[in-house]
């Protein structure tokens, strides 16, 4: 181990076992794989761990659909997961599981130290019951009327439709959406990490004081903003317990308790970590003890801030373990400027994407996006295909294909030991760029360091354009000077092979094959080929066509169309959505009063601060558009509403709105989000006609 030799353990965010991989999910683990990978090249000892979040409500009620234990389900996912991270290169020294024996231990280990500390309350509250299914219910697994707006079918903490959040006995009608029955309220003591007595640790642990090497505060300023916000609201003590049924760990000494999966999930990152030390002879205290000389990198996405960057730092600093160095922490993804839809068929799961496109592909579409912010990254599917094409194919691919052939017809391969002053000035120029595209590797800008591997690209196909090894070949007495500029050609292509590696580990492979060198590392931009031979040139890219990333989406919503058809309903799923009580009757008279009519769309538009709403124009025939703001935008695209008729409430009193105001109501069916449907008259009917 040299002087500077780093040791670091990396994690990404523990992927629940009730789902797969998809593409959003993949934003992280490619950057945090890219990140490894690049540790990796610079000599750093670096280890990346990670494992299924198998814990919780999701998952056991899931396997109880299917018929299976909770055991057999994470096995299957497991696989399924491993499966898919190999599909796309990336590459963790131990994929594990929550579900294990050193998770068990390490988990109710942290339990009693933190109980030890005097850090555990055990307080008794009421929450809302199932009678029928016997167990307490998850805020998620509530429906029922919104207390605010009173749109119905709404989740127990939050309204889709005007925002509100609130606690589930606040919701009015409440129904279960495991049994459909009616809740109880029921009393239950619950164990409670006292988060609110570690304010002074958490704003010291900020500072970085805390870190093992000098690498700055552990938080990106956005996120660290974040977090005052949350002092400023005052640290609330974090319920750790639930109640049996749950598939989960027991609490020591409390018969019938287990702990919240969000206790035991991070302590996942501890037991894989265990687990990896346990085989390959590592001493995992060297990893976890506050004297710990390893550097710990957590990456997460930014709805699971609130998790590690408050209750994981107190929670191991409160039962005497090292903290985080750093949390890595990144937006979400967008497909094509909007939120992943099923609807739209861009809910895109890992496997299939890749049955369909070369994964690496997306690494290095992600790689140009990604700039170590917390900004959601946007999958722009002709973006995609232009910046593979015209970048990775055209500028880089292209150098050694374009070298390669002269050199093998009529050098059999081999380099030529002299180069020119020319030459070596353009190899010079790629390898001067080392330590900056290192830096930004580092900082997790891997955008600004694609952007200036493409640039160095574009240097080396200007000095293949200059001296034209095509033309060269045709004058006999320039052989030599043609075996020079394909041998700096490739000297040049290998460079930016180095560079590119980390993003694109098996094409470097097949490079390093076609090449025959060892595998490459960061130094070895530094040093040249010189007297060398290379192997036979193999293709090692294509170029993609549009068509086959629209073939990829229309497929998966034409599979996501059938399994919804033919597979059983799910919980908290749309075609499982629960039927709410049939209102209080009214007389005829009473109906009347409610003006319904046909109305045509005119205008849809996106409403600058609102996630929910689209603001329409509404033709009601009188000439007089109206303006309703409608919380419908996760599940329609504003462009496809113009010429579509609907009907609206046209009697509704005028509502201010932050936005402006709202001049009547579309009717609209479902439980909301991506899942509400528009009313649609029959053809024949025309904008202002009644609606009775
Ligand atoms: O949000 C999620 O997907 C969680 N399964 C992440 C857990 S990360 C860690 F804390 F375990
Ligand atoms: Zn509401």
């Amino acid at each position: 181990m040299t002087a500077q030799q780093r040791k670091v353990l990396v994690t990404s965010a523990l992927p629940y076992a009730n789902g797969p991989i998809h593409i959003g999910h993949l934003v992280e683990y490619i950057q945090t794989d890219i990140w490894v990978r690049f540790q990796k090249m610079r000599g750093h000892d670096c280890v990346y761990v990670c494992a299924d979040d198998t814990h919780g409500t999701p998952v056991m009620l899931r396997a109880e659909q299917e018929g299976i234990t909770p055991e057999a389900l994470i096995e299957r996912m497991h696989a399924e997961h491993l499966a898919d991270f190999n599909a796309f290169h990336v590459a963790f020294e131990n994929y594990y599981s929550t579900n294990s024996e050193e998770n068990r231990v390490l988990s109710q280990d942290m339990y009693r130290r933190l109980d030890a500390a005097g850090l555990i309350d055990k307080r008794v509250i009421e929450q809302f019951y199932d009678p029928a299914k016997e167990m307490f219910l998850p805020d998620r697994y509530i429906k029922g009327e919104c207390p605010r707006c009173h749109t119905q079918d709404q989740y127990g903490d939050s309204c889709e439709n005007c925002g509100a959040t609130y606690s589930p006995t606040d919701l009015i009608d409440p129904v279960s959406i495991i049994s459909g029955t009616t809740p109880v309220k029921k009393e239950s003591e619950h164990h409670f990490f006292k988060l609110s007595g570690c304010e002074a640790f958490l704003r010291d642990w900020l500072t970085g004081k805390h870190n093992t090497a000098e690498q700055g505060a552990p938080l990106q300023a956005e996120a660290a903003n974040k977090l005052e916000e949350w002092f400023a609201a005052g640290l609330r003590d974090w319920d750790i317990s639930r109640d049996a049924p749950y598939f989960g760990f027991e609490i020591p000494d409390a018969p019938g308790k287990y702990l919240y999966v969000w206790l035991d999930a991070p302590v996942g990152y501890m037991a894989s970590c265990k687990h990896y030390c346990d085989a390959s002879g590592r001493d995992f205290d060297a990893y976890w003890n506050t004297d710990s000389d390893a550097e710990l990198y957590h990456f997460i996405g930014k709805d699971i801030l609130y998790f590690h960057a408050l209750f994981w730092p107190a929670t191991l600093h409160a039962a005497g373990y090292r903290t985080p160095d750093r949390l890595c922490v990144h937006g979400f993804l967008t497909v094509n400027g909007q939120k992943m839809s099923k609807s739209r068929g861009t809910f895109i799961a890992a496997a299939h994407f890749a049955r369909y496109l070369d994964a690496e592909y997306l690494r290095y579409y992600y790689a140009a996006k990604l700039n170590g912010s917390m900004e959601d990254i946007d999958l722009n599917l002709e973006d995609f295909v232009a910046r593979v094409n015209s970048n990775l194919v055209g500028k880089y691919v292209n150098i050694a294909s374009r070298a390669a052939g002269f050199l093998s017809k009529r050098f059999a391969g081999h380099l030529c030991r002299g180069l020119s002053d020319i030459d070596r000035e353009v190899i010079a120029a790629l390898q001067d760029a080392s330590e900056t595209i290192a830096e930004h590797f580092e900082q997790r800008q891997y955008s600004e360091a694609v952007r200036l591997i493409m640039a160095l690209a574009d240097r080396a196909n200007e000095y293949i354009n200059e001296y034209k090894p095509w033309e060269l070949a045709k004058d006999p007495d320039q052989n030599e000077r043609v075996q020079q500029v394909c041998s700096t050609s490739i000297e040049l292509f290998r460079i930016l092979t180095v560079y590119l590696k980390p993003i694109l580990p098996a094409l470097a492979q097949k490079v390093e094959t076609f090449l025959d060198i060892a595998p490459l590392t960061w130094t070895d931009a530094k040093v040249l080929l010189g007297d060398h031979t290379i192997g036979k040139y193999e293709h090692l890219a294509k170029r993609i066509d549009l068509k086959q990333v629209e073939k990829m989406v229309d497929d998966n919503l034409s599979e996501q169309e059938q399994a919804a058809a033919t597979s059983p309903a799910r919980h908290g799923e749309a075609q499982q959505h629960t039927v709410a009580p049939i209102a209080d009757t009214i007389g005829i008279e009473e109906f009347a009063k409610v003006d319904l009519r046909i109305a045509r769309i005119l205008k849809a538009e996106s409403v600058e601060g609102a996630d929910k709403l689209l603001r329409l124009e509404l033709d009601i025939g009188d000439g007089e558009p109206r303006t309703v703001f409608a919380g419908i935008k996760q599940a329609y695209a504003p462009e496809d509403l113009p010429g579509r008729l609907t009907v609206m409430v046209a009697n509704l009193a005028p509502r201010k709105m932050r936005f402006g105001v709202s001049e009547g109501m579309v009717l609209a069916a479902g439980p909301g989000g991506e899942d509400l449907w528009i009313l649609n008259p029959d053809d024949g009917a025309q904008p202002g006609m009644r609606v009775k």
